[in-house]
C-alpha cells in the first residue's frame, strides 16, 4: 500500500483574541493525529490560518484605534510562542485576508453562481444610522420580548434563554452606538442550500457513516426535518444561507457587486486551502496538482459549536465549486477547568497557557493528560488539577520514566553502556508489547488517545513487574549474576523504546531526548518490529522528565496579584490599641486671628481658642494653600498636649490637623480640617 496523502487543518481562530486553552487542545488533538500518521509514514500537510474577517474584528480594531490589518496582524504575531511551546507543528499558518484566500473565494463564488446556486433578495435588516452600518445581531440590543430582561443581545436572551429576531426586542438600540436602530432593506446574496441537489448531496454525505462521528451525523440529521422559527413559524429541510454583508465590512468583496462583501464564514473555511496553497507555493509544489490527485485524504478538526459550518455549508461550497470534498470532519467537545462553565469563547477562563509555558510546566504533561481524556467522541473534558497532577506523576513518572531509570544506570556502570541479547523471558515480554500496537495506533486512527494512553500504561505495568520480579538491584550484587543483569537490564531498555514510540505522538519532545539517549534516528512505529540489539551503544541517562508539584499548580490558578493600593501615598500605620490613641487629646479650637509669619514662606500664625480661658500661640506650614483671611474665624482641631516646641519666630503651643499626600511634588495640596457646624472650641474628639 502507497503511503497516504493527508491535508489536516484545524479550527481558524478569529484574529480578536489571543489563544485560550480551548484552543490549545484542539491543536494537540490534531497535532497528536498527524505526528501517529507520520510516524506510519503518511505524506501530511498540517495547517491552520487567523479568521481575520468580520463584523467584531472590525469594530474591535476601531476600538483599539487601529486599522483591522493591523489588528490582525499584531494577534497573528503572538501566535508563534504558544503553537511552539506546546510542540504543535503546524507546517503553515496564515490568515484569511491574504491574497490567496481573497482569490480563492471570489472564485468558488463564481463557480457557485455558474451551478445557478446564487440568488439575491432583498431583506429588512436593522442600521445604526449614527455608524452608517448595518447591524449584525450582536451588535443590536434591547428588552427580551419575553422575559422583558434589558440590554439582551439580538438574538438570544441571557436571562430566559428565549430566541429571537432582533426585530422581535422591545426598544432596541444599538449596542455601538447607543442610536435607535431602524429598519432598512438590502440586497443580499444567497446560497440556495434548500435546492434539491444541494439536499441530496448532504444528506448522502452526511448520512454514510464516512465522514463524521455517528454522534454528529444524528445532530445533523435533525437540520433536515422541521424546525421551529425564532418567529414560531416552522420550516422544514435546509434554509438558503445568506452569504453577504454590506459595506462597511471587513472581508473579501464579491466581484460584480459594489458595496458587498462575502459573510466571514463563506471566506473562512476557503482559508483551509489559502493556507495550503501559500504553503505549496513557498515549496514551490503545484496546489492544482495537489488537490487533483484522488488519493489524497482532507481532514478537518473542529469543535463542536461549528458543526454546521463544516458539515452542511462547506462540503456544499466544495461540491458544487467542482471541487474536492472533506473526507473527514472530526469533531471535538469543549474543554472545561475546574468543572468551570464552558469557556467564553473569545475570554476562555481559568487556565491561561501562556502563563503555564512561563511558569516551566512541561507541556508534554498537558499533551499526555488531554491525550488521556479525549476518546475520539464529541464530549466535553475538564481538566482538574488533582487529577492532572495525580494522572502525570502516576502514569509518566511513576510508570513510564521510571521504566529508563531503574536500568540505565546498570547498563552504564556495569556493561560499558552496551547493550546485550534478550534471553527468552525478555523475548516474550518484547513479544506482549508488540502484540498491542496494531491496537495502539487504530487508536490513535480514531483519535481515542484515551484508549492509546490506557492500553500504553498496562504495558509499562508489565515492564515494571519484570522488573520487580527480576530485581536488576539484587541481580546486581549477587556472584556470577553479571550475564542476567545485562540481559535483565537490556530487556527493560529495549522495552522501554517500544514504549516510547507508542507515546511519541503524545509526547514528541521526550522521545526526541530518548533518542538522543539510546543514540537512533528518530522513531517510528515500525521501528517497533526490530531491536537495538547486543553492542548496541546508549548515552549516558538524563532525567527525561520531573514531576507536576503542587506549588506549580497553586501558582497556575492563583488569582493575579491586586494591584498594591497604597492610600494616600503610604501604607497605614502599625495597629494601635484605643489606649494608645487615647493619648492623643483632640480639641475643637477656633482659629481667632490668623497672620503671616514675617521671614516665612510657608508658615501662617494661628491664634487658638480651645475653651480654656486662655490663647494659644500655634505655627503651622500651611501657607501656600491658605490665605490668612480664609481661616480666620473658622474652626478646627488642634492636638492639644503636644509638647511646646520652640522656633525661630516663637514658641509653638500645639499642632492644627491638615491632610496631605505622602508624596507631596506629585500630589500637592494640603487641606485644613474643619468640623461639621455645631461642635464648640474645648470639645473632645474620640
Ligand atoms: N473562526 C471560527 C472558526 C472558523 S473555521 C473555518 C471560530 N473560531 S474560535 O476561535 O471561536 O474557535 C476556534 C476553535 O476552537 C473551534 O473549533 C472551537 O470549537 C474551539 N474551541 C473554542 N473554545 C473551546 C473550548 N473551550 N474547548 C475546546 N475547543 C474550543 O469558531
Ligand atoms: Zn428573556
Amino acid at each position: 500500500m502507497s503511503a497516504r496523502k493527508i491535508f489536516v487543518t484545524t479550527a481558524l481562530p478569529y484574529a480578536n483574541g489571543k489563544f485560550h486553552i480551548g484552543h490549545i487542545m484542539e491543536y494537540i488533538q490534531a497535532d497528536t493525529w498527524v505526528r501517529a500518521q507520520r510516524m506510519q509514514g503518511s505524506q501530511v500537510n498540517f495547517v491552520g490560518a487567523d479568521d481575520a474577517h468580520g463584523a467584531p474584528i472590525m469594530i474591535a480594531a476601531e476600538k483599539a484605534g487601529k486599522t483591522p490589518q493591523q489588528f490582525v496582524a499584531d494577534i497573528a504575531a503572538g501566535r508563534k510562542q504558544y503553537l511552539d511551546g506546546f510542540h504543535i507543528a503546524f507546517d503553515n499558518w496564515h490568515s484569511t485576508d491574504a491574497p490567496e484566500n481573497h482569490a480563492l473565494a471570489q472564485q468558488i463564488y463564481l463557480d457557485l453562481k455558474a451551478a445557478g446556486l446564487i440568488e439575491t433578495r432583498t431583506i429588512e435588516q436593522f442600521f445604526d444610522p449614527e455608524k452608517a452600518m448595518f447591524l449584525p445581531d450582536r451588535f443590536i440590543k434591547g428588552e427580551c420580548p419575553r422575559c422583558h430582561a434589558k440590554d439582551q443581545y439580538g438574538d438570544n436572551c441571557e436571562v430566559c434563554g428565549a430566541v429571537y429576531a432582533p426585530t422581535e426586542l422591545i426598544n432596541p438600540y444599538s449596542a455601538l452606538s447607543g442610536a435607535k436602530p431602524e429598519l432598512k432593506t438590502s440586497e443580499h446574496f444567497f446560497f440556495k442550500l434548500s435546492d434539491e441537489r444541494c439536499v441530496a448531496f448532504l444528506k448522502e454525505w452526511t448520512q454514510n457513516g464516512v465522514h463524521v462521528q455517528p454522534e454528529v451525523a444524528a445532530k445533523v440529521r435533525e437540520w433536515f426535518g422541521t424546525r421551529t422559527n425564532p418567529d414560531g413559524s416552522t420550516s422544514t429541510g435546509l434554509d438558503d444561507w445568506d452569504i453577504s454583508r454590506d459595506a462597511p465590512y471587513f472581508g473579501i468583496e464579491i466581484p460584480d457587486a459594489p458595496g458587498k462583501y462575502f459573510y466571514v464564514w463563506l471566506d473562512a473555511p476557503i482559508g483551509y486551502l489559502a493556507s495550503l496553497k501559500n504553503l505549496l507555493d513557498k515549496r514551490g509544489e503545484s496546489y492544482e496538482a495537489y488537490m487533483a490527485d484522488p488519493q489524497l485524504e482532507q481532514v478537518h478538526f473542529i469543535g463542536k459549536d461549528i458543526i454546521t459550518f463544516h458539515t452542511l455549508f462547506w462540503p456544499a461550497t466544495l461540491k458544487f465549486s467542482g471541487r474536492k470534498t472533506p473526507d473527514k470532519i472530526c469533531v471535538h467537545g469543549f474543554l472545561t477547568v475546574n468543572n468551570g462553565e464552558k469557556m467564553s469563547k473569545s475570554r476562555g477562563t481559568g487556565l491561561d497557557p501562556l502563563k503555564y509555558l512561563q511558569l516551566g510546566m512541561n507541556p508534554e504533561w498537558l499533551r499526555y493528560y488531554l491525550g488521556a481524556k479525549l476518546n475520539g467522541r464529541n464530549e466535553d473534558i475538564d481538566f482538574n488539577p488533582e487529577d492532572f497532577m495525580a494522572r502525570v506523576n502516576a502514569d509518566l513518572i511513576g510508570k513510564y520514566v521510571n521504566i529508563a531509570s531503574r536500568a540505565a544506570g546498570f547498563i552504564a556502570k556495569r556493561f560499558g553502556g552496551q547493550l546485550g541479547s534478550v534471553s527468552s523471558d525478555g523475548q516474550a515480554l518484547l513479544t506482549e508489547l508488540r502484540a498491542q500496537q496494531g491496537d495502539i495506533v487504530a487508536a490513535y486512527e480514531a483519535r481515542d488517545t484515551a484508549r492509546a494512553a490506557r492500553d500504553i500504561m498496562l504495558l509499562c505495568d508489565r515492564v515494571n513487574a519484570y522488573v520487580d520480579t527480576n530485581k536488576p538491584w539484587e541481580l546486581a550484587r549477587q556472584e556470577g549474576q553479571d550475564a542476567r543483569l545485562h540481559d535483565v537490564c537490556t530487556t527493560c531498555i529495549e522495552a522501554f523504546r517500544l514504549l516510547t514510540i507508542y507515546l511519541k505522538p503524545m509526547l514528541p519532545h521526550v522521545a526526541q531526548q530518548v533518542e538522543g539517549f539510546l543514540q537512533v534516528a528518530p522513531l517510528a512505529f515500525a521501528d517497533a518490529a526490530t531491536l537495538l540489539g547486543a553492542h548496541h551503544a546508549i548515552g549516558p541517562y538524563q532525567h527525561l522528565m520531573q514531576r507536576v508539584a503542587v506549588e506549580q499548580l497553586d501558582a497556575l490558578f492563583a488569582l493575579p496579584e491586586p494591584e498594591k493600593v497604597t492610600p494616600g501615598g503610604e501604607e497605614i500605620a502599625p495597629g494601635i490599641t484605643i489606649d494608645d490613641f487615647a493619648k492623643v487629646d483632640l480639641r475643637i479650637a477656633k482659629i481667632v486671628e490668623c497672620k503671616a509669619v514675617e521671614g516665612s514662606a510657608k508658615l501662617l500664625q494661628l491664634t487658638l481658642d480651645a475653651g480654656e480661658g486662655r490663647l494659644r500661640n500655634v505655627f503651622s506650614g500651611i501657607s501656600s494653600m491658605y490665605r490668612p483671611e480664609q481661616l480666620q474665624g473658622k474652626l478646627t482641631v488642634l492636638v492639644a498636649n503636644l509638647a511646646p516646641r520652640k522656633m525661630k519666630f516663637g514658641v509653638s503651643e500645639g499642632m492644627v490637623l491638615a491632610a496631605s499626600h505622602a508624596d507631596e511634588k506629585a500630589h500637592p495640596g494640603l487641606y485644613v480640617l474643619e468640623p461639621y457646624p455645631g461642635a464648640e472650641p474645648g470639645m473632645r474628639i474620640r
